[in-house]
This record gives structure tokens, sequence and C-alpha cells, in this order.
């Protein structure tokens, strides 16, 4: 299985690509928690990212690419994979289209502006990311979303890939939805 989790910065995609690579025995591959990684590490890489993930503006593509071909290159990722954060720019989709063109669906995890900015909030008290902690940052991360990444939802849509799913309410809640979606997709018969 090859899904595509979409949404804004708060919408989930982290938490339930998470449960959807449990339940369907794939790997989670996140751009953000790799990118974050690089940071951390302080590589050649984590060090060229650390003022773009401080500001909450998108790294270049190029870096991001490069990144995610060589996680998709892995066996882990070779059953399949849930792909969080990426593609997140039109030249990243058709990108990732040239790496693998065989996605079974793109999720849009939709959520209302208040429930994102709640959510980040909460998590600003309690965990250390540095693009949750000011108001603004977290304000800027919304509209890159909107204005670089909100036009993939046409481009997905176009090609009879994307779905809806309501991320408001619990986890739990949440991950039903998408279960019920993604098992009905894995047991239709391939075209
Ligand atoms: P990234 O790590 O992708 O962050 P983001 O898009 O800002 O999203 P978040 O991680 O904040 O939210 P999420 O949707 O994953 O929700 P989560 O599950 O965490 O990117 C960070 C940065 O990396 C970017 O700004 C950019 O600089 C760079 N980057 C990454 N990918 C890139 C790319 N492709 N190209 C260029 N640059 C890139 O949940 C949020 C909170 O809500 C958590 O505390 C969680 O516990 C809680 N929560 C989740 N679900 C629920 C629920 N149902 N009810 C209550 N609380 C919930």
């Amino acid at each position: 299985m090859r899904v595509l989790l979409l949404g804004a910065p708060g919408s989930g995609k982290g938490t339930q690509g998470e449960r959807i690579a449990n339940r369907y025995r794939i790997a989670h591959v996140s751009s953000g928690e790799l990118l974050r990684a690089h940071s951390r590490a302080g590589t050649e890489v984590g060090r060229a990212v650390r003022p773009y993930l401080a500001r909450g503006d998108l790294v270049p593509d190029e870096l991001v690419l490069s990144m995610i071909r060589a996680e998709l290159a892995t066996p882990a990722a070779a059953n399949g994979y849930v792909l969080d954060g990426f593609p997140r720019t039109l030249p990243q989709a058709r990108a990732a289209e040239e790496i693998d063109n065989a996605l079974d669906a793109v999720l849009f995890l939709d959520l209302p502006p208040a429930e994102l900015i709640a959510r980040l909030d909460k998590r600003a008290d309690r965990a250390g990311r540095v693009d949750d902690q000011e108001r603004s940052t977290v304000q800027h991360r919304l509209r890159v979303y909107e204005e670089r990444t909100r036009p993939l939802l046409d481009h997905y849509r176009q090609r009879g890939l994307l779905i809806r799913i309501d991320a408001a309410g619990s986890i739990d809640e949440v991950a039903e939805r998408i279960a019920t979606v993604l098992d009905r997709r894995s047991t239709l018969p391939a075209d």
C-alpha cells in the first residue's frame, strides 16, 4: 500500500501516519521528522535546513527530494509506505510521480484553522518543537500551507486519488475513518 497524507500543520499527519504504518505494516516516512533528525544530529543537511524549520518556511525542493528518494529506496519501504509531509509543492508532487507512480490514495486530513491552532498551542506547552512556540510562526506555517500545499488537493483530485477525511474528533475516531477507507481500497481488485 502506498498512501500520501496531506493536511495543514496540526491536522494529524504524523499521528495518523504512525497508525496507518502499524495497521498495514508499511513504512512511515515523515519529511518533517527526517529533517528534524538531521537538524538534531548537526549533519550538513541539518545545518542547512535549521533556519527554514525555525521560521516555518519550506526547505528547498531539491534537498527534500534527495532525502525522500533515499528513504523510499530502503528495504523498509519495499512493502509500501505512508508519506507524511511530502509532497508539499507542485514540483515535489511531479517529482514524486517520477519516483513512484503507483499511489493507492491521497488522504486529505481536513480540520478548521481554529482547531489546528488549538492542537499546536497544546503541543507547544508540552513538547519542544521550535516552530510551535511563537503564534506568528504557527500562522506563517498555515499561510505557507495555503499558498504552496493546498493547490495539491486539485492536483490529486484530478487524478482521482484524493479522499477527504474529517480530521476532527479523537485520534481513535480519525484512525477509524481512515481504516474504513483504506481497508476498502486494499481489498479492491487491481485495474
Ligand atoms: P512537518 O513536520 O511536516 O510539520 P507540519 O506540516 O507543520 O505538521 P505538524 O507536524 O505540526 O502536524 P501534523 O499534521 O503532523 O499533526 P500531528 O500528528 O503532529 O514539517 C515541519 C517543517 O519541515 C516545515 O515547516 C518545513 O520547514 C519542513 N518540511 C517538511 N516537509 C517538507 C517538504 N516536503 N518540503 C519542504 N519543507 C518541508 O498532530 C499535531 C498535534 O495534535 C500533536 O500534539 C498531536 O498529538 C495532536 N493531535 C493529533 N491528532 C489529534 C486528535 N485527533 N485530537 C487531538 N489532538 C490530536
